[in-house]
């Protein structure tokens, strides 16, 4: 049996932002933001925490998938924003959802972290350690933003995606997923400070920063090749591929994989004008795009490819 995705949802934030909104706080402009990434709009919540936006998207996948929360065994949630450090996000969606019978924790890969959670819960699957899962990448990253820098700040938004995953003939057909810990200060979001009866350490600064160009060259290195290996590996044709979806941090990053690739654009779908880049979130909210759009027929071939901090980086080969 295959690892079959049986359901996907998404929610985005009510309040939504544009390029030309950030321009009254902050000295950016709508064609340096737009020129340069291809983002226009994000939603930042005004209200929702991390878990009611995952609450959303998952009910959301479990409404779709037609699986009851009580017969989910596995919840990971995949993300670099929970509301608390524990419980861990995978548990109050557990009590929210009323997946009683759920194992639940949480991974961070950061912009990776939805494919990790996927191969996480197929290789559970596999294993015959569980039935049904649901899986999610979900992010509130405007509270870990510095809003006096303007070269990360203008970058991202909020959302969550998720998946059930269940037995199916058809689904998830070999995935990759790499790691450099070597380059990890490129993109940087420092924890609590070593602070107890014996040490009285500084607080670094709690909020993200990047070296924007590091990223950006490792991206357009590191996703073609995972993305060949992982044809390669699986005896498949690049021209059987029917979408690309990656993760959604800059345009120019995905058109240049593209033409790496040797791929039409029109091959890659892309929301991040509307979404900016929602870290683990992104690919579970364009997936599921793509899936109430009817784009996705039974049996279509597509890959999935998250790239980021970490670093991190993998790709998922489904049949659909
Ligand atoms: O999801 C995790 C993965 N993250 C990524 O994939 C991000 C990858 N990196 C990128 O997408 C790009 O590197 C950025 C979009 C972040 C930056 O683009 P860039 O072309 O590398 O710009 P830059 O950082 O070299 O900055 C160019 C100029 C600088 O001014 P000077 O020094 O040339 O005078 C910046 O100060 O643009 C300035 N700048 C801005 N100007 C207006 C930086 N941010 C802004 C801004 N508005 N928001």
């Amino acid at each position: 049996m295959a690892t079959t995705i049986l359901g996907t949802g998404s929610y985005l934030p009510e309040n939504i932002v544009s390029n030309d909104d950030l321009a009254k706080y902050m000295d950016t402009s709508d064609e340096w933001i737009s020129s340069r990434t291809g983002i226009r709009f994000r939603h930042i919540s005004n209200k929702e925490t991390a878990a009611e936006i995952a609450y959303y998207a998952a009910a959301s996948a479990l409404k779709h998938s037609g699986i009851l929360a009580e017969n989910i065994d596995l919840i990971i949630a995949a993300t670099i924003t929970p509301d608390c450090l524990t419980p861990s996000m995978s548990c109050i969606l557990q009590e929210k959802l009323g997946a009683v019978n759920a194992v639940c924790f949480d991974i961070n890969a950061a912009c990776s972290g939805f494919i990790f959670a996927m191969n996480t819960a197929h290789m559970y699957l596999q294993a015959g350690m569980a039935r049904y899962a649901l899986v999610l990448g979900v992010e509130v990253l405007s509270s870990i933003l510095d809003w006096t820098d303007r070269s990360t700040c203008v970058l991202f938004g909020d959302g969550a995606g998720a998946a059930v995953l269940g037995p199916g003939e058809y689904g998830i057909q070999d995935f990759i997923m790499g790691s450099d810990g070597s380059h990890g200060k490129a993109l940087l979001c420092s924890g609590r400070p070593l602070r107890n009866l014996y040490s009285n350490e500084e607080a670094a600064n709690p909020y993200v920063h990047m070296d924007g160009q590091a990223v950006f060259r490792f991206a357009v290195r590191q996703v073609p090749e995972c993305i060949e290996q992982l044809l390669k590996r699986s005896s498949i044709s690049i021209h059987e591929i029917k979408y690309f979806v990656l993760h959604q941090a800059n345009i120019r990053i995905i058109q240049s994989v593209a033409k790496r690739l040797q791929v039409n654009i029109e091959k890659f779908p892309m929301n991040i004008s509307e979404c900016a880049n929602t870290s683990s979130a992104s690919i579970p909210i364009l997936l599921a795009e793509l899936d109430k759009e009817g784009k996705l027929q039974r049996g279509d071939k597509i890959i999935l490819s998250g790239f980021g901090g970490g670093l991190t980086w993998g790709a998922v080969l489904i049949e659909w």
